[in-house]
Formats: structure tokens, sequence, C-alpha cells
């Protein structure tokens, strides 16, 4: 779906959409044939423009029937905007018409973008697999325009365009399943952001097993598909900033949990396992598409987890590449393995004074927020605050867990350094401290568990069911809103 701006709305609009906050609907002046028959509808609707309320009616517009949708936003909360654009979509996506015309005279420029955003994001799905999808059933919208914007719309649009763009990268790497996004089918479909000025770099096994990547190789040996460290690199200062902030995302392509094997039913949903890594991709790919002033290296941690011949024991001990050793008792705690040695590598190779991981780490998270929240750990209350503030701004909610000694102490091995699982009880904060563990002195980290989040079963004001997109906006705007220069 394309996005375009145009001064005044053409007569080729099938649709045409307003949005308006509670205290404009009285006097609203709807630029209509009959704008008195829309001021009567919406009485008769009782729409009082509430925020999320919509309706839509049909009315004469140039000698033929149009659809007119109005939307409100109750106060103007910044969010509402995006969630008004993906009500408008979802109402009109496969009616058969081809072109939205929003107005957008009352609105900010921001706020306009906003709205194009909801409908872009809103309008992605994953068809791909479905060879039998009716017409009917298929989305027919090609055009949003943008009406009446202003002056700065199209310029808050590039930048909203550049986030849509990460989410709807995120979105395509969760949603695929295993037998097509694999690490190296994840690298492959990355490698398009080059072209915006990123610099990737990938680790084969050779590689990762040379720098001594036990933990995180120890996880993939069970499986027949290589493994990949893939990074990418965004340096919008011109070497300004020397210390990048990084971003590390737990990419397992899937979990089957190893030889500690998960229960068949609900197997399926562990294809995106990967969620966390996708994540990183997309802001990656928001942040160079919209040219972010900031430095900024993104880290995925590749493999896929299976049960094998060679995979790895409960019992088995391995070696990380920072020279600790874990006593892995559980083969499904395998997130936690590939972290620690892509956080590693991570802070040796580029020295980040901020780090930010991204993962679908645990089952235990879902028990604490269900999936109204990411679980935030850190070692900073500074980074903290910034994640829990563009939490707000971004709309992907972030909760604080605590961490410290105590729970430090429950994974302690007796015959290794640590072991990867904790006792029964708190395991969300016993994963956050095992990864602590790999975080050096100076570094200010936090830790995102987004389990619950990564994957919706029903949709979203601004996605569809399935793959969320979390993270990409969170990511961008504590960039945007902190670490620009
Ligand atoms: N990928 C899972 C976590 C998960 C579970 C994500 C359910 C989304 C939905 C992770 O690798 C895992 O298996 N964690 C275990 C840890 C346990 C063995 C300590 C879990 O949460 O059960
Ligand atoms: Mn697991
Ligand atoms: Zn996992």
């Amino acid at each position: 779906m394309e996005v375009q701006f145009a001064d005044i709305r053409s007569a080729t609009a099938d649709i045409i959409g307003f949005i308006m906050r509670s205290d404009e609907i009285d006097d609203f002046d709807f630029p209509l044939d009959d704008p008195e028959f829309a001021r009567q509808t919406a009485k008769e609707a009782k729409f009082k423009a509430s925020d999320g309320q919509s309706f839509l009616f049909f009315a004469q517009q140039g000698g033929k029937s149009v659809r007119i949708i109005v939307l409100g936003v109750g106060d103007g909360d910044p969010l509402s905007y995006e969630k008004a654009g993906g009500t408008l979509i979802s109402k009109v996506q496969t009616c058969g018409a081809k072109t939205i015309a929003l107005h957008t005279e009352n609105l900010t420029g921001k706020q306009a973008a906003s709205a194009a955003y909801g409908v872009k994001t809103k309008n992605w799905r994953m068809d791909t697999y479905r060879t039998k999808l009716s017409k009917s059933q298929q989305p027919t919208i090609e055009t949003l325009i943008v009406v009446g914007a202003h002056a700065e719309s199209q310029a808050q649009w590039l930048e909203m365009a550049a986030i849509a763009d990460g989410v709807m990268l995120t979105r395509e790497l969760v949603a695929e399943p295993a037998n097509i996004i694999y690490p190296e089918t994840f690298v492959e479909r990355c490698e398009h952001l080059k072209e915006l000025g990123v610099k990737i770099t990938v680790l084969g096994d050779e590689e990762m097993e040379a720098l001594g990547m036990g933990a995180l190789l120890g996880v993939s040996q069970g499986s027949v598909r290589p493994a990949r460290l893939l990074v990418m690199h965004w340096d919008g200062t011109n070497g300004a900033q020397e210390r990048p902030i990084a971003f590390v995302g737990k990419g397992v392509t899937f979990d089957t949990g190893g030889i500690s094997i998960k229960p068949a039913g609900g197997m399926e949903d562990m294809k995106w396992d990967m969620g966390g890594a996708g994540a990183v991709a997309g802001a990656m790919k928001a942040l160079a598409g919209r040219k972010a002033k900031a430095n900024v290296v993104g880290v995925c941690g590749l493999v896929e987890n299976m049960p094998d011949g060679n995979a790895q024991r409960p019992g088995d001990v391995v070696t990380s590449m920072s020279g600790q050793t874990i006593e892995v008792i559980n083969t499904d705690a395998e997130g936690r393995l590939v972290l620690c040695d892509a956080l590693h590598w991570t802070q040796e190779t580029y020295n980040p004074e901020y780090i930010v991981d991204l993962a679908t780490l645990t089952g235990a998270i879902i028990i604490s927020l269900a999936h109204e929240y990411a679980g935030l750990f850190s070692n900073s209350d500074e980074l903290s605050d910034k994640l829990l503030a563009s939490a707000e701004t971004s709309g992907d909610a972030l909760w604080r867990f605590p961490i410290g000694k105590a729970y430090d102490k429950m994974i302690n091995s007796p015959i290794a350094d640590m072991k990867n699982v904790g006792p029964r009880g708190g395991g969300s904060i016993t994963a956050a401290q095992f990864l602590h563990r790999f975080i050096q002195k100076d570094v200010k980290w936090a830790h995102l568990d987004i389990a619950g989040m990564a994957w919706d079963d029903k949709a979203g004001p601004t996605y569809a069911k399935g793959a969320t997109g979390y993270g990409v906006k969170l990511l961008n705007n504590l960039i945007a809103e902190n670490f620009e220069v």
C-alpha cells in the first residue's frame, strides 16, 4: 500500500476518512456534498468521537456512492491516531475499493503521520502461503492519500514510514515458519539493509568455534542447520559517537527444547522464538531507513534448538566465550546460552556504553504479566527510565522487575561457574541474572523478556493476529529520544 499526500481530495477516492477529538464533533466542518447529513448521521450513530469509536456510512459524493468513515480519538492522546488509522483500514481492507482519502486538515503533521502509520502497519498480513484466498478475502486498498496535510506531515511520514518498514520486516521474520527462516535465511532476509547503509558482518560456525562460543554452539549442535551471528552496524554520526548503543537479540529460529524436549501441544509456537532477533533487525532497518544520527549496532544470535544424536545433554558443561563455565541442567533454557556469547562478543568487539537485549526468554514472564507488558531487567536506573519513557511514547509496554544478589546465587552450580536454570520461583528473574553475569563493568544493560509480546493470537489495534513487531518502535524511540547527536 502506497501513501501519498495531496492538498485537496480527488474525485477518485472510494473511501473518505475523518479523525476527530470529542471536542470537535459538534460543529465539525465535513468537506462533503452534504455536510449536514454527515453531522446528523453521527448523532444518530451516537458518535461522540471517544477514543477508539468509529462509524461508517455511505453517502452520495460527486454523483457516486462512497464510504465515509469517521474515527474518534477522544482527548487526542498521541497513540490514539495510529489506532484510528488501524481501525480505518480494518473496516475497509477487503471491501473492494482501492483508494482511501484521509482528511487531516484538523490534525498536526505528527498526528497525520501517526494515522498513516496505523493504516500501513495494520494493513500488513502474512498471506504468502494462502493459495486459496477468495477474492473477497484479499486486501484491495492500494493507496492512502493524506489530504490537506500540513507542511510537516510529509517529513513526519518519512520517519514513521521507516519505522513501519522496520516493523514489517520484524513481522515477516517472526511469522515465517522454521523451515523457511533458519539462521542462514534469516541473514539473507536482512541483507537488503546494506542498501540503507548498514554494515553487515556474519560469523559462521568455524569463526564462532575459534572465538570459543561454546554456549551458543552447544545449543546449535543438535541441528543440521549451521548457526550464525548476524551483526548490523549503523553509524549515522560519522564516527562522532564513539561508543555505540548495542541491541542484542535471541534468534532461536525453532525451539523444540532440545533433549529436554517440549510437549507437542503448542510447540509450533516456537517458530517465533527468534522474536528478539527479529525486533533487533527491524529496529536497525527503521534507524537506517530514517538516517538516525546515532551509532547503533544490532547483533542477532541465530541457532536452531533440536534434539539429535549430536545434541547437548542435560548435565553437560560448556565453556562460554567469556571463559565462564555453565552446567546445562535443561537444554530448553537455551536462549540465555545463545545470548551470553552474543553479549560477550558484542562488548569485546564494540565496547558499547549501553546494551539492550531482547528475547522470548521465559514462559514465566507470561505467567507474571500475561500479554500486556514485556519484562524489563536492568543494572541501570538511568537506562531503565529511558526505556520506560520510550515504552510510553511507542506503546510497546514495559514493566520493570527486580534483580539482585539473592536471585543471582540461585544459579550457582556445584560443578561449574553457574547452571542455566534456577529453582521454580522467579524464573524470569534468574534468567536475567544469568545474562547479568556476562555484562562487563560500567556497561549499562537492560534485558527485555518479550515472550508474551512478540506474537498475539488475536488482532490488535495496529496488527493482524500473529507477529506483532513488538520492540521496533520501542528501540527506535529510545534512540530518537536519547541518543541522537
Ligand atoms: N522460548 C522459550 C520461552 C517461551 C515459552 C517463549 C513460551 C514463549 C512462550 C524458552 O527457551 C524456554 O523454553 N524457557 C523455559 C525455561 C525453563 C526450562 C527454565 C521455560 O520458560 O519454560
Ligand atoms: Mn527453550
Ligand atoms: Zn527458547
